[in-house]
């Protein structure tokens, strides 16, 4: 990818560039608890997101998309985002990165990657992240990587309209290879968890499927978690989040709340400690309890926060009955992309045409396998 960029680039621009690039994630667990500063669990990926960039001495950025193999061209001193367009998290950064206070001058861009779309991976970010990273690098701005993460977070709200946490691009900037990232979202730091799978192998399933109302979901479950807590502060103005709420809790939590909102509060209480219990499971190498926790965690994003799709049900249940599986779920925001599954390696295959040949019976959808491997984070290359 590295040598397919920068050849794409001299050929449109005719100079060098530097590249940067910023991987993609998976979670291992820990769902929707980032915006309410729980636990999450993530880790970087190996494939993920380059950008070739280089100084043009021009007011503008014109940028290549290999992708879309589409130019786009904005004027550095008036350009707005719009949402929907592979360019707009080009001038998200950039306008967020301006905003802080860096001068940006003109550059030119290159832009690819190998995540499968769709997938869950997280794309977005990986490629918000990278955008920072090649810029910092390029205007030598030394951008500290916690920032980078935030513009990131903040370019996805303010122009993607998804008002998601910080999980994505802090995975994709701070990743390290074979160690998944305990990431407390209150503080914004985290504890590096050797990732030793032995026999075992983690690999995605993609459902080929993306349900229109995943980011309206997405917004609402949010909100309705941001319900909950200005509920609670009522009897408890302590609470800064469901964060500060634990299993022991649950009990007072639901005589406050409306079913509705107990259920949701519920999965992100029982979530954050399901983090917890996980990392503990991955570092005694207890793979069975870890499985478990995974298989919980599904059922409570399917059946408690209302996440799930009948295609991630499906794969997920088809997967905890088949031999060498100790653990399947939805991974990331739900509504379709992929289910994370813990299967041993010499099963793999059984596992494949089993789950291919069921789902393909079931929604006459062929899914796609995408194996991963824990990888490092963002840098220049
Ligand atoms: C998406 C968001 C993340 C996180 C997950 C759910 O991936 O971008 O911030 O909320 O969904 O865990």
């Amino acid at each position: 990818m590295f040598k397919t960029l920068a050849q794409s680039f001299k050929s449109h621009f005719s100079t060098t560039p530097i590249v940067a690039f910023a991987p993609g994630r998976i979670n291992l667990i820990g769902e929707h608890t980032d915006y309410q500063e729980g636990f999450v669990f993530p880790a970087a990926v190996e494939k993920g997101i380059w950008v070739a960039i280089q100084k043009n001495n021009l007011p503008v950025c014109q940028l290549y998309s290999l992708d879309f193999d589409q130019e786009f061209k904005f004027e550095l001193q008036a350009f707005s985002p719009k949402k929907g367009h592979w360019a707009t998290y080009v001038m998200g950064m950039v306008a967020l990165i301006k905003q802080a206070g860096y001068a940006i001058p003109g550059f030119d861009m290159v832009i690819g990657g190998n995540i499968p779309v769709g997938s869950g991976l997280s794309s977005s970010a990986a490629l918000s992240v990278a955008i920072g990273t090649a810029l910092s690098g390029l205007f030598d701005l030394k951008i500290p990587k916690k920032s980078i993460v935030l513009y990131a977070q903040k370019s996805e709200h303010l122009f993607a309209g998804v008002n998601c946490g910080i999980m994505d691009p802090y995975a994709s900037a701070f990743g390290v290879k074979d160690k998944a990232l305990l990431l407390d979202c209150r503080t914004n730091t985290h504890e590096e968890v050797p990732v030793i799978l032995d026999d075992y192998s983690l690999i995605l399933v993609n459902t080929k499927v993306k349900h229109s109302l995943a980011d309206s979901s997405y917004n609402q479950r949010r909100a309705s978690c941001e319900e909950s807590v200005r509920i609670l502060q009522g009897d408890y103005p302590e609470i800064k989040t469901l964060r500060d709420l634990l299993v022991s809790d649950l009990g007072k939590v639901e005589s406050i709340l409306s079913p509705a909102l107990f259920q949701k509060a519920k999965h992100v209480i029982t979530e954050c400690k399901r983090v917890h219990d996980a990392a503990n499971a991955l570092k005694d190498g207890d793979l069975t309890r870890f499985g478990a926790l995974l298989k919980a965690s599904h059922q409570s994003l399917s059946k408690d926060f209302e996440v799930s799709c009948a295609e991630l049900d499906f794969l997920a249940e088809k997967s905890w009955g088949l031999i060498g599986v100790l653990g399947s779920r939805m991974m990331g925001g739900g509504f379709g992309g992929c289910t994370i599954n813990l299967v041993k390696s010499s099963e793999l295959d059984g596992f494949k045409s089993q789950i291919t040949r069921a789902y393909s019976v079931q929604f006459g959808i062929t899914c796609e396998f995408i194996p991963v491997m824990v990888s490092s984070g963002a840098k220049l290359i």
